[in-house]
């Protein structure tokens, strides 16, 4: 078979592995031939591709970032963007396309069905927050990446008896923020899927101060929002541009949370924004074997016939999920995840 593969959104570690797989489990399983599509739907829409051996591919599997480039575009942005996509997809003769992605490259790859594109899609991001799947590649480096850093700010914190705030990525949800603030022992976790109460963490933090904690870590999504000031917090957090896919740029809720906390404490505060460093360099041993083994189940999917369809991670197995799935509502954190872990949360 002839098959296209693309990377779409933000990019993330494990993108490269994935290719790689693609690309081998096609050759050495079934023969096939793979067109690697340029800065994701955009290359698509403009007919940039290269094509894609396993020779490409030596060497790309602990490398960071998408030798295929990758975009924010929405081919259903303009009139006439699908038809476009049929007609590269027809001009180079694919059998199919394999997208890589999130919710938003999904979400396209769903729509595309309806055009006739024969699809399967693997799950991509950072934020973990795709429904249908336990997890994305890309999360466990995010994660690991976020807690180095924090236990590089507790040591600088403690030293200088500060109050270190530290803002990861996480747009709709609190992934990244719990599972690098639980490992990395954060006093405050502070999520967007529970709005905050600015007044009950200056409580806490003046509690663990006065019992003789003289520093304290604050780990707060980008999309975390205080209760009582939601919608002057989103608008002073959020870009004003919004991307194709009608999302704003996400940043500054750390910095308003420090300026917050020393104002109403009097203790010195400081903050932190990891931002694309959590996206960037080489995958874990885990994204690895994660984003091969998607890879590996998307070919057999396109084999089977199964287009529609994105490969998931349920209960330790690769199975199959409808690719709407992974385009309907985000994949919200499970709170139970922070109870009992020493950081207090809002529910
Ligand atoms: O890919 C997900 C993500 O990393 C979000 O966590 C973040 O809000 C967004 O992408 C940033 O996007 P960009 O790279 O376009 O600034």
């Amino acid at each position: 078979m002839r098959i296209g593969v693309l990377t779409g959104g933000g990019d993330c570690p494990g993108l490269n592995a994935v290719i790689r797989a693609v690309v081998l489990a096609g050759d050495q399983r079934h023969g096939d031939e793979a067109t690697g599509f340029l800065d994701g739907w955009r290359g698509v829409l403009e007919g940039r591709s290269i094509s894609l051996d396993p020779g490409s591919c030596r060497d790309i599997l602990p490398l960071g970032g998408t030798i295929l480039g990758t975009s924010r575009t929405n081919p259903f942005a303009a009139p006439g963007g699908a038809e476009q996509v049929v007609a590269t997809i027809g001009s180079l003769g694919l059998d199919a396309l394999i997208a890589i992605g999130g919710e938003d490259t999904l979400g396209v790859a769903d729509r595309l069905g309806e055009h006739g594109v024969r699809i399967v899609g693997v799950p991509k991001t950072i934020d973990n927050d795709l429904s249908g799947t336990e997890v994305t590649f890309g999360f466990d480096t995010a994660v690991q990446i976020a807690t180095d850093a924090i236990d590089r700010l507790r040591t600088t914190a403690e030293s200088h008896h500060r109050i270190m705030v530290c803002e990861v990525m996480g747009r709709h949800a609190g992934w990244i923020a719990a599972h690098a603030g639980v490992a990395g022992g954060a006093a405050e976790i502070l999520v967007p899927e529970v709005p905050f109460d600015l007044g009950e963490v200056c409580e806490r933090l003046a509690l663990r101060h006065e019992r003789g904690q003289f520093s304290s870590i604050v780990v707060v999504s980008e999309g975390a929002l205080p209760a009582d000031d939601a919608e002057s917090a989103r608008v002073a957090t959020s870009s004003k541009e919004l991307d194709q896919f009608g999302h704003a740029r996400l940043g500054g809720i750390g910095a308003w949370l420090a300026g917050e906390v020393e104002r109403r404490l009097g203790y010195e505060a400081r903050v932190t924004t990891l931002g694309h460093v959590q996206r960037g360099g080489t995958p874990t041993a885990f994204d690895r074997v994660l984003a091969t083994r998607f890879g590996v189940a998307a070919v057999a999917a396109v084999h089977d016939g199964e287009f529609g369809t994105m490969v998931a991670l349920q209960g330790g197995e690769i199975v199959r999920v409808p690719l709407g799935v992974a385009a309907g509502t985000p994949k919200t954190l499970d709170l139970s995840l922070l109870e009992g872990t020493g950081a207090p949360f809002l529910a």
